[in-house]
Parts: structure tokens; sequence; C-alpha cells
């Protein structure tokens, strides 16, 4: 059980060799993803694997043009089902403005399940990189997704071909109080 080893390891990644992904590697991906802890054990997350260019493009470009995103040759879109915890008649336009508590508890849990998925992809030598840069009302129609769907994040996976330093967090102990909030 050494599973800090790639939650230390683990960049970004934005500039990626031209290796293939297989079946088999986004498959252990989804594995990982699919046995991550949710509220209520609801599992909001369905995953879209994309290898189609032309959907891949459609998708980079309505992710504010990220170009780097291409060289990725499969990207992983985590939805979050809003239905877990909304009534469907209650269900009003969700975009990343909707104020609704449950939406935050949906898009929180299926976060989750991404973070399972990319330290799995960095165990296996796979790079990622999270990307939730785009509007939903612009890339549910790219990937024909309900609007009782909300897209948490697309995940481009490759071979890395970079080796970036860590980037910058806080410094440790700013984001530890002790007992009581405001207490260090
Ligand atoms: C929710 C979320 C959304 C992100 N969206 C993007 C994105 O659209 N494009 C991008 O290049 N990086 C994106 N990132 C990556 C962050 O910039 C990166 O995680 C952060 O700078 C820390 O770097 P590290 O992941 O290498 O530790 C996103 C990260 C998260 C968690």
């Amino acid at each position: 059980m050494k599973l800090l080893e790639p939650i230390v390891t683990r960049r970004s990644i934005r500039k990626f060799k031209d290796d293939p992904v297989s079946d088999a590697q986004v498959e252990l991906l989804l594995q990982a993803a699919h046995l991550a802890p949710s509220g209520s054990n609801t599992q909001p997350w369905t995953y879209i694997v994309v290898r189609s260019e032309e959907t891949r493009r459609k998708v980079m470009e309505v992710s504010h043009e990220q170009k780097w995103m291409m060289q990725a040759p499969v990207f992983l879109v985590c939805v979050a089902d809003l239905g877990v915890r909304i009534k469907e008649g209650d269900l009003p336009a969700i975009n990343e403005e909707s104020a609704l508590p449950e939406v935050k508890l949906i898009i929180r849990d299926a976060a989750i399940s991404v973070d399972h998925l990319v330290l799995q992809a960095e165990s296996m030598g796979l790079g990622t990189c999270w990307v939730a840069w785009f509007r939903n009302e612009e890339i549910r129609p790219v990937l024909g997704i309900p609007d009782s769907h909300y897209v948490v994040a697309v995940v481009p996976v490759g071979v890395p071909d970079q080796t970036p330093m860590p980037r910058p967090r806080k410094e440790f102990g700013s984001m530890i109080y002790r007992e009581k909030w405001g207490q260090s």
C-alpha cells in the first residue's frame, strides 16, 4: 500500500507522446473511478470515453480551445447525474451558476471519482490533466448529454512527454487549524 507515491508524483500533464492508450488501460482508470466513495453511496457519475478525433476536437474547442488537449489520444469525460438527488420535475436548467444545494453534493461526489481515476493513471505511468474550463451549455450538445446531467471534468489521458516540476502549494501549516476554526 504505497498510495502516497502517485499522490506526490502526479502533475497536470499538457504534453503527450504519440503513444496509444489501450482499452485495457482505460478500463483500469474507470475501475478506479467506479470504486470512489460518494455521499449516501449515490455514485452520481458516468464517464464518456472519447477517442474520435473529431469529437475530441469539438470538446477541445468548447474548452476554450486548449489546443494541447488534442495530443491526448483519449478523453474521459466525467458527467454527474443530477437525478440521484433531484426529482426530474424539479430540475431547473443547470449551469455553472446554479445555486441548488444538491448540485454541490453531486459535483463533489463526481469529483472524488475523477481524483481516483487521475491517481490510478499516475500509478500506471499515464499523464492526465483536469479540464473544467468550459460551459455546460456548450459541451453538453457536443456529446449529446441531457440537461439533467452536468459535465464535471474532461480528462485528457496520454503518455506524458514532459516532467513538470511540482506546482506551488500554499504553506502546509496554513491549511490546518486544530480543534477550532482559526486555531493553529
Ligand atoms: C477542477 C479543476 C479544473 C481544471 N481545469 C483546467 C483546465 O481547464 N486547463 C488546464 O490546463 N488545467 C486545468 N486544471 C489543472 C490545474 O491548473 C492544476 O491542477 C494546478 O495548477 C496544480 O498543478 P498540478 O495539477 O500539476 O499539481 C484544473 C484543475 C482542477 C482541479
